[in-house]
């Protein structure tokens, strides 16, 4: 039994580490004074969703619900909530959670706050206990939830206020295709907007082309840069590349390396790459590829135990710079809506990116992301009723 004010929905649930993502009953809270209630009803499935079930990147505790590209409709605001002015049925596309103190939080780039891991991956958006989680197992054991600010792999969830970005959004809009401006899409296209500023005459470099390089490519032509190179291993993605604004494209495994790729192109470098593959050679190997002044940003996520080898006298004498980029180092407050203004506008054409599952369809979605088939699946909770 559980107490009247428990609120029974259904979840994606990972047992224990390495276990697989199981939809199952559970219970949430009444919700706190900064929370908000919402229906989820499209969810992005991101690489970091996998890596963490895997272990390969911290969580707060096991079971629990990951899931951190939601898009979902308000349902109950708490009393102490006064952002945006909120209301109930307000479209709203939830982002990760930030401390708002730290230096980086003070100047906007919400992507850099130091205590980014701590809030949104090992403790949930609650202060105190150390598993004090909005979500519990129908028997009452807790379940570790707000990853990333929200655990949108639920049919609904209570979300800290500061992961709710309010959107003009209607019901009747395509609201599909949005979910990944979560992370994805926000990393990709702040990478470019925030930390590389490109200017049209610049040369760029998209390593590897999933959410985040199609949302980079994306980006860079929405500021006019004429030149953007796509690479991939996958031909599709390459054709789909050159549909939506790549001035050129190669299949890296046609090459030695991606140095040699990038320069059978552009024999003098590339002003500017984005890494987004997280694989370490590629990103050990792409910054001889940058010409004079140029810019690499690592954005794809490296196996913790990654190695990379730069010479870097080579970076010294040729003002390379190599950054590394969280969430595009931006503010999702501001970076959504401004992606959502670019979407309708046509310049930012995610529709053509993304293929819908029934919520029940999980594991196909992500092998088919896993085999290259989709570039961003998306789960539809429509169809999933929470039991009584
Ligand atoms: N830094 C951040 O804040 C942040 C945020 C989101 C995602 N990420 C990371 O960014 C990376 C990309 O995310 P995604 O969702 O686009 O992933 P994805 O798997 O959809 O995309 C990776 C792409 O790289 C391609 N690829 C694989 N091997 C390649 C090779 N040898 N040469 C060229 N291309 C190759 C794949 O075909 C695929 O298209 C991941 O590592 C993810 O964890 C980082
Ligand atoms: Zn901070
Ligand atoms: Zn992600």
């Amino acid at each position: 039994m559980h107490d009247l004010k428990s609120i029974p929905t259904k979840a994606y649930v990972v047992e224990s580490k390495g276990a697989p993502f199981v939809l199952q009953d559970i219970l949430l809270d009444e919700i706190q004074s900064h929370e908000v209630l919402v229906e989820i009803l499209y969810t992005g499935l991101c690489h970091t969703d996998i890596v963490v079930q895997h272990g390969g990147m911290p969580v707060g505790g096991y079971p629990a619900i990951l899931g951190h590209e939601g898009v979902g409709v308000v349902r109950k605001i708490g009393l102490g909530v006064s952002n945006q002015g909120l209301l109930p049925g307000d479209i709203v596309i939830l982002s990760f959670h930030t401390c708002q103190q730290c230096r980086y939080c003070q100047e906007g780039n919400l992507g850099g706050c130091t205590r980014m891991t701590e809030i949104n991956f090992t403790k949930t958006g609650r202060d105190g206990l150390e598993m004090n989680s909005p979500a519990s197992l129908p028997d009452g054991k807790p379940v570790y939830a707000q990853f990333f600010g929200q655990s949108s792999l639920s049919k609904l969830m209570i979300v800290p206020e500061r992961s709710v970005v309010k959107t003009e959004l209607r019901l009747e809009d395509d609201l599909s295709c949005l979910p990944p401006l979560s992370c994805g899409y926000l990393t990709g296209a702040g990478t470019v907007f925030n930390a590389l500023q490109p200017k049209p005459a610049d040369k760029v470099a998209v390593v590897g082309m999933g959410a985040v390089g199609f949302a980079a490519l994306m980006a860079a032509r929405a500021l006019g840069v004429e030149q953007v190179l796509a690479i991939d291993i996958v031909d599709a993605k390459l054709q789909m590349a050159t549909s939506l604004g790549a001035s050129h494209t190669i299949n890296s495994s046609a090459f030695t390396d991606i140095n040699e790729g990038i320069r059978s192109i552009f024999p003098d470098g590339v002003d500017m790459i984005v890494e987004a593959t997280g694989i370490a050679i590629l990103a050990e190997t792409s910054v001889k590829a940058l010409a004079h002044g140029g810019t690499l940003a690592l954005v794809g996520v490296l196996p913790p135990d990654a190695d990379i080898k730069i010479n870097g006298l080579d970076v010294l004498i040729s003002c390379k710079k190599i950054i590394g980029v969280i969430e595009g180092s931006s503010n999702p407050h501001e970076l959504i809506p401004r992606l959502v203004e670019l979407y309708k506008q046509g310049k930012f054409p995610v529709d053509k990116l993304s293929k819908v599952y029934p919520a029940e369809q999980l594991d196909q979605a992500l092998s088919d992301l896993k085999t290259g088939k989709v570039i961003k699946p998306v789960l539809s909770w429509e169809s999933v009723v929470a039991s009584e």
